[in-house]
């Protein structure tokens, strides 16, 4: 169990490594910073969730030191999945940061920073199941947050519209789901189901890995379509992971060494 393992490595194109030195801090000359407001759904750990009613984790660290990075202030606040993506879409939030993954049909109606977190699905199941690989959930009761990348890869193997598969506002959900049987598997973002195992072994699960049925996806930071905060961001997170304050933040939060390794999307 100590051989929790994150496989999961950072992005960082070889320009970042050229680029840099030159960046300045772009705090307005009269130091008022500007607030921003950013939406996220808190249930999701270690990325974002909810500690005796505050927002925290590694994408609220994350945003902070970016938004400090480009000159604002922010305020991070918890509204839900489906509800992010309306605000976004209606510009009420200024940005979202939700371990959300940049797909290209999100790409139609929102702007993406660069990437700053690969991650793929998994599989989690109880230790006694049968399961084990994404061919294996076919003819199984499937739980999945509504409206994710984990829903869609599902969709791919067993078809949309399928009984089997039950859709849940929040991954919290679809996990209750599975632990009172009333599914067969949950498929959700490979460092959520290992966390959630590693913190609750008492529920016996175990996480199966598929590559050679679940992609790598990269997380961005959601920006509204023409957002003019996403050239700031983007060179912000360049200067966060460069000076190490990326590092730290991955290793406070996932307990793992960082692999800054260069990879092709
Ligand atoms: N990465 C997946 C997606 O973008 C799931 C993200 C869910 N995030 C959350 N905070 N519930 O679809």
């Amino acid at each position: 169990m100590k051989k929790f393992k994150i496989v999961t490595t950072m992005i960082v194109f070889s320009l970042l490594f050229v680029l840099s030195a030159c960046g300045t801090s772009t705090t307005s000359g009269s130091g008022e910073k500007k607030t921003l407001r950013i939406v996220t759904d808190a249930t999701y750990a270690p990325f974002e969730y909810q500690d005796k009613g505050e927002v925290v984790g590694f994408d609220v660290d994350f945003v902070k030191a970016v938004a400090k990075e480009a000159g604002y202030d922010v305020k991070v606040e918890h509204v839900g999945w489906d509800p992010l993506f309306v605000e976004i879409k209606g510009k009420t939030a200024d940005a979202a940061i939700s371990s959300i993954t940049i797909t290209d049909d999100r790409k139609q109606t929102y702007d993406f920073t660069i990437p700053y977190f690969l991650s793929k699905n998994e599989i989690m199941v109880p230790k006694k199941s049968d399961i084990k690989n994404a061919q294996d959930l076919k003819g199984k009761v499937i739980a999945v947050q509504n409206g994710t990348t984990g829903q869609d890869a599902v969709e791919a193997l067993i078809g949309k519209n399928n009984n089997k598969l039950k859709k849940f506002e929040s991954n919290n959900l679809a996990i209750l789901e599975l632990k009172g049987g009333g599914a067969d598997a949950v498929v959700s973002d490979n460092t959520v189901i290992e966390t959630y195992i590693k913190n609750n072994p008492k529920d016996n699960f175990k996480f199966i890995e598929d590559d050679t049925t679940f992609q790598k996806e990269f997380y961005g930071i959601l920006l509204p379509k023409g957002s003019k905060l996403k050239a700031d961001f983007d060179k912000a997170i360049k200067k966060v992971v460069e000076n190490g304050t990326y590092e730290k933040i991955y290793k406070k939060w996932l307990n793992t060494k960082l692999d800054l390794k260069t990879l092709k999307e």
